[in-house]
Formats: C-alpha cells, sequence, structure tokens
C-alpha cells in the first residue's frame, strides 16, 4: 500500500467508526484512536519525512483535509450529546446525586418508645431491671412455689442454679417495690430470654413492657380504663377491647386482654386465626403474696400489673407475619420503617 492509499483507507475506517457513535464514551474513543496525540492522524504525519518527494505535497494536503473533516465530523457529533454544566476531574456534577444511608431506629424500639409516650402521659416512669437475673426476683417473690409447675410455663436458660436470665420483666415489680413505698406507678422495658425453638411466631430473645400501679383502693375497673386507653391511642380510636379470664401466679384475679383485629377491623383474617381478636397483653390485681415478699400491707394496698410484649404488638399493627425477621436486619425490611 502506498503512502496515498494508506491516507484512503484511514478516512475510510475512521468514516465508518464515525457512523457507529452513539455515547459519549465512543465518542471519546473515536478522538484518542484518530485525532489523540498517538492517534492515527499523528501516526501518518510523523511518516511524512518518508513521503517520496512526488508525492509529498498532495500526502500533506489529503493529510490535512483528513484530519480537517474528521475534527469537524467529531465536534458535530459531541454538540448533540447532551451538556454536562461543569466537569472536576472528570466527574459530571449534572448526575443525580447518591443518597447516603442514613440509620433509624429499629422499628422495635420506635415502638417502645411509642408505648413509653403513650404511659407516661397517664403518669407513669421507667424503671428498668437487670437481665441476669436471681430466681428469687424471677420466681420466687412473684409468688411461684418452689418446685410449682407454673415455673414450667417459662422454659429458662440457666446462668447456675440460682441465676438464670429472666424469662418476663415481672421482677423489675419487685426490685422496684423493694427499693420505693407505695404510691408506685412505672413501666418497665426490657429484653426477656425463652428457651425455645424459634419460629414465625416465637423468639427466645424478645422484648417486654411490664407495668405496676400500686396505691390505696386500686381497682381492676382502673386497670382497665388505662389499658383500653393505651389500646386506643395505639392501635387507633375505633379499637374494641375485651378481656378474658387467664391465671398468673403474682396477679389475682388475672386476664389476658384482646383487641379487636387492626388488620381485618374484626371481620375475621389469617392474623386473627378468623376470630376477630388479637391478644395483646396479660394483666391482673397484683397476688397478696407479691406485696408479702416487699412488705407492702396487703390489706391497705392494691395494685394492677401488666406485661405486654412488645414485637407481637408492633406484629399486630404492622401486618408483619413472623418474628424473625426483625432480627434479621435485612435493610430492605428496615427500611420500610425510616423515619427522620
Ligand atoms: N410476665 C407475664 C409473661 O411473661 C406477663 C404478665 C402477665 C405480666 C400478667 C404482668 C401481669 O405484670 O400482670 O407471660
Amino acid at each position: 500500500m502506498n503512502y496515498l492509499e494508506l491516507i484512503q483507507k484511514t478516512a475510510e475506517n475512521a468514516r465508518n467508526d464515525l457512523g457507529e457513535i452513539r455515547t459519549p464514551q465512543s465518542a471519546e474513543d473515536f478522538r484518542i484512536k484518530y485525532l489523540g496525540r498517538k492517534g492515527k492522524i499523528s501516526d501518518l504525519f510523523e511518516k511524512i519525512s518518508a513521503v517520496p518527494k512526488e508525492i509529498k505535497s498532495q500526502f500533506g494536503r489529503e493529510l490535512n483535509s483528513l484530519k480537517k473533516e474528521l475534527e469537524a465530523r467529531y465536534e458535530d457529533i459531541i454538540e448533540k450529546f447532551p451538556k454536562s454544566k461543569s466537569t472536576v476531574l472528570g466527574e459530571d456534577l449534572t448526575l443525580p446525586g447518591l443518597k447516603p444511608n442514613i440509620g433509624s431506629k429499629h422499628i422495635v424500639t420506635q415502638t417502645l418508645n411509642e408505648i413509653k409516650e403513650i404511659f407516661k402521659n397517664f403518669g407513669f416512669i421507667t424503671a428498668e431491671g437487670p437481665e441476669v437475673e436471681s430466681d428469687y426476683y424471677n420466681f420466687s417473690a412473684l409468688n411461684f412455689p418452689e418446685d410449682h409447675p407454673a415455673r414450667d410455663m417459662q422454659d429458662t436458660f440457666f446462668v447456675s442454679k440460682d441465676l438464670l436470665l429472666r424469662t418476663h420483666t415481672s421482677p423489675v415489680q419487685i426490685r422496684y417495690m423493694e427499693k420505693h413505698p407505695p404510691p408506685i406507678r412505672i413501666i418497665a422495658p426490657g429484653r426477656v430470654f425463652r428457651n425455645e425453638a424459634v419460629s414465625a411466631r416465637s423468639h427466645c430473645i424478645f422484648h417486654q413492657v411490664e407495668g405496676l400501679y400500686v396505691d390505696r383502693k386500686v381497682t381492676f375497673a382502673e386497670l382497665k380504663g388505662t389499658l383500653f386507653n393505651f389500646a386506643k391511642l395505639f392501635y387507633g380510636s375505633d379499637v374494641s377491647i375485651r378481656f378474658r379470664p387467664s391465671f398468673f401466679p403474682f396477679t389475682e384475679p388475672s386476664a389476658e386482654m384482646d383487641v379487636s383485629c387492626v388488620l381485618c377491623r374484626g371481620k375475621g383474617c389469617r392474623v386473627c386465626k378468623y376470630s376477630g381478636w388479637l391478644e395483646i397483653l396479660g394483666c391482673g390485681m397484683v397476688d397478696p403474696n407479691v406485696f408479702k415478699s416487699v412488705d407492702y400491707d396487703p390489706e391497705e394496698f392494691t395494685g394492677y400489673a401488666f406485661g405486654i410484649g412488645i414485637e407481637r404488638i408492633a406484629m399486630l399493627k404492622y401486618g408483619i407475619d413472623d418474628i424473625r425477621i426483625l432480627f434479621d436486619n435485612d435493610i430492605r425490611f428496615l427500611k420500610q420503617f425510616t423515619r427522620i
């Protein structure tokens, strides 16, 4: 191939390549390949000294005009791509920004805060107790007799013969009453542990909020009124409630409270097992034996107590049907509850 043919071949390839340009990147590739410092046009200019005299000026003219043609067509093409207003070090500042990932409170924490806020407005203050508890506070002082089958109600993780991971937040009742004379009005939120197989419905670690109100002449009607108002504030004012008799060693009488199913509004659905009702807490009047273990006079004082499962009421409120999803830390799940 002689030198003039070389120019023609380069022109042909370049025109083909121009026809293929679709993106700013392919335009840039073209510029580097043909018009760059080490591009094909520069290469050809470097050959000029070796071109035979007779065709040297023609070679120069043709190469110059090819260069101009390619430059003009390249400019035309990049004109048509949308303009970025400014670029810094190759960054396109007109691109939409990347959203920073901002942390937010876990749905269990949000639910707990909501419960705390409601009871704070009812005059309850917050108390806390240890997660590693003694058998005495977790069971004996709460009127679970030694070797009584009631202790089997809760499968316990024992740390030693007398130490265990608390199975409920009720021991905080005892710890608080030991240190404070009545009247008292507390809620005690915290983590509890049960030696149970993990499934969609139960986990071995979860959270409860305990409530305790002790004074002279506290009645079951007050318990009902307080919990009814709590349910309305938490689930919405159109919720209905009902109490069913139950048994807990530390309350007498004891009850469980149901709310009308917040998902189907009482019509019956999978979550409420077509009953229209959801059980949300256990409660009752403090058993005189519990008062005796903290040296309160059961003739003088009465009180009510209740225990709410935080995961459970959050699941029922938001229609979550598997407790494990609360602890998987899957960002796609957690994000749905982001509130800033
Ligand atoms: N401690 C009970 C449990 O974990 C819940 C409970 C029921 C707490 C009745 C109470 C109560 O204070 O009065 O199952």
